[in-house]
């Protein structure tokens, strides 16, 4: 195969401006899928993107183009998820690539994620091109977000296309600038020993683990026996292939290529997310460079509403780490909600995903508690204990210290908003650092802050002082002591452990009424009192209570009201899918995770 032919690259933005939409019309054009099986967004293969309409998932795909210079190219895209929950995928995507697409949407121009997501770019050393999207809107303003561009990335966007990926304006000349601009893999030798990086995988029932590849070096095709650098495991290779987006079996990836490979592997484990492949015999001595870990930002419990269910989603838990690296998870028990995971998360976007697809894609009804960071308790014995739930937090009496992880905090910002944004770094107990030119325009804050204020609705809110344009990245500088108390709940008399919390002691009462509220506002009436309340030991910080419904209710409708009535039941029923029965209380599962939309 002509390596010169060959183009790797990525499609980055902030999200919504349009990448899935231009993956798609790029599919059209290139005739890769006939037009009775497209549908929009075709690369977002999974139900819970197309009904949240964003990308979770990064998604690769090979294509053939026949050029304006007469000449066929073999195009491998990748198309990425925009929200800064998932950059991690992002970062894998653009390891495999040599070049970068970027749209940003005329009439929005540039924001946080496509910064952050060019820094990505940068830091692998992409060739990146610019294209502006969405030419179709009235509100376009080309000449505003080109000056953004060159502004505040630095990238010359005098000859970006202009473009509508709705329409399908100018896309051409998207392909002609991948053609003429993104460097072919220049080190790519079919002689050299085997180095192939994976960047994906996923299970397979009939195949086992199914890993997408970049060829670096080499080649590789069926029987060949392989080796897994990081994890030293050997197997032979069952089948090799590419998607397009369908998925087709291929006698042998090259090096330069981006394709798929299966070995008959059930053994989940041996597969990580960023190891290199190479062949048993011949091996390649140095492995290329991973991906760095990721640290989880958020860790919660989520346990099975049916307690038989717990092996089910252990083998659901492995299969999901396979395309998700960036999990972690290990076994925990809760008084009140039985045997279940304690997980940890990139953000709180994520959460949501991995739960909902355990739910689907596995069957499985769950339920999630509020996040929490982990805390360092030393105890007046001399020993110190690590706790990454509030629940184990030992008698207080028996505590000396308590100290929690701090993090550097860096907010990139248009300068417009740094008073506000500073007002929000204080109220979460921030301690102001340092403040820096980037340019004219933009700034830096820097602050260390506790972590557990920053999983604590932070990032909602330094999107919306900042309409969306400030990113922040954290880095952990270690732990602190700080005055910290455990806050527990009361129903019905009874504490519940899901519900307990770390907080500051500063921020006790003003949490306690304001979770009591809202807890009242989530549990349905049930057909006895059931008080609520917030307590430090046994002093009660606040208290709200669930009014008794009235059985009588449903009873006095109108014939004329059946449908009414039967509506309501439904409602009911389908509002207990997410119920837990503590005590003799059913909480909804909003109920676990108010927590974090208090103020
Ligand atoms: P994520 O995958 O969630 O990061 O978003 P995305 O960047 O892939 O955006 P997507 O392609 O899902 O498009 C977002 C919205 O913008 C959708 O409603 C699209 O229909 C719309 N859209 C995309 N391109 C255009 C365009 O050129 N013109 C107009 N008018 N709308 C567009």
């Amino acid at each position: 195969m002509d390596k010169s032919k060959i183009r790797n690259f990525s499609i980055i933005a902030h999200i919504d401006h349009g990448k899935s939409t231009l993956a798609d019309r790029i599919l059209e054009i290139t005739n890769t899928l006939e037009k009775r099986e497209m549908q929009e967004q075709i690369l977002d293969s999974m139900d819970i993107e197309r009904e949240r309409g964003i990308t979770i998932k990064l998604n690769s795909i090979q294509l053939e183009y026949k050029a304006k210079d007469g000449e066929n190219y073999t195009f491998h895209l990748i198309d990425t998820p925009g929200h800064v929950d998932f950059s991690y995928e992002v970062s894998r995507s653009l390891a495999a690539c040599e070049g970068a697409i970027l749209v940003v949407d005329a009439t929005q121009g540039v924001e946080a994620q496509t910064l952050a997501n060019v820094y990505l770019a940068l830091e692998n050393d992409l060739e990146i091109i610019p294209v502006i999207n969405k030419m179709d809107l009235p509100s376009a303003d080309v000449e505003r977000v080109k000056k953004e561009i060159e502004d505040t990335i630095g990238l010359d966007a005098s000859d970006a296309p202009l473009i509508s990926a709705k329409t399908g304006l100018n896309i051409v000349d998207v392909l002609e600038a991948v053609v003429a601009k993104i460097p072919y893999p220049i080190d790519a030798d079919d002689n050299k020993p085997l180095r192939a990086l994976i960047f994906d995988s996923y299970y397979d029932k009939y195949l086992g683990v199914v890993m997408s590849i970049r060829v670096k070096e080499g080649t590789i095709k069926v029987g060949d026996k392989i080796h897994l650098m990081s994890t030293n495991a050997d197997y032979e290779v069952t089948a090799v292939g590419i998607k397009t987006p369908k998925i087709l079996k291929k006698g042998e990836l090259e090096a330069g290529e981006v394709g798929w490979i299966a070995a008959s592997i059930k053994t989940i484990k041996d597969i990580h997310v960023g190891d290199t492949i190479t062949k048993t015999d011949n091996p390649a001595t140095i492995p290329l460079p991973g991906y760095k870990k990721m640290k989880p930002m958020v860790y919660c419990g989520i346990y099975p509403l049916d307690t038989n269910k717990y092996q089910d989603f252990k083998e659901a838990l492995e299969k999901i780490e396979l395309s998700d690296s960036s999990l972690v998870y290990e076994p925990e028990t809760s008084q009140a909600l039985g045997f279940g995971f304690r997980c940890g998360f990139l953000g709180l976007l994520h959460m949501e995903v991995i739960q909902e697809r355990l739910e689907r894609e596995y069957n499985l009804a769950l339920i999630a508690t509020a996040p929490s960071v982990i805390y360092k308790i030393h105890l007046t014995n001399g020993e110190m204990i690590e706790i990454d739930n509030p629940a184990k937090m030992p008698d207080p009496q028996k505590i000396t210290k308590i100290e929690e992880p701090f993090v550097n905090v860096k907010i990139m910002t248009p300068k417009d908003y740094i008073g506000d944004l500073m007002n929000l770094c204080q109220n979460k107990l921030g301690i102001y650092k340092d403040l820096e030119y980037v340019d004219d325009n933009r700034m830096i804050l820097i602050y260390d802050m506790p972590l557990a204020e920053i999983i604590f609705d932070f990032f909602n809110k330094l999107k919306s002082i900042s309409k969306g344009y400030a990113s922040f990245e954290y880095e952990l500088i270690g732990y602190k002591e700080s005055k910290l108390v455990k806050m527990d709940i009361l129903l019905n008399g009874d504490m519940v452990d899901a519900f307990s919390m770390i907080v500051n002691s500063k921020f006790a009462y003003q949490r306690g009424a304001a979770l009591t509220k809202k807890l009242k506002e989530l549990i349905p009436r049930q057909n006895f009192e059931v008080p609520i309340q917030a307590a430090i030991g046994n002093k009660v910080l606040a208290r709200e209570t669930i009014k008794a419904y009235r059985k009588d209710v449903i009873w006095k409708l109108h014939a004329a009201d059946i449908s009414r009535k039967k509506k309501l039941f439904e409602k009911q029923k389908e509002g207990k899918k997410r119920m837990k029965e503590i005590g003799n209380v059913e909480v909804p599962q909003e109920a676990f995770i108010a927590v974090l939309k208090l103020d």
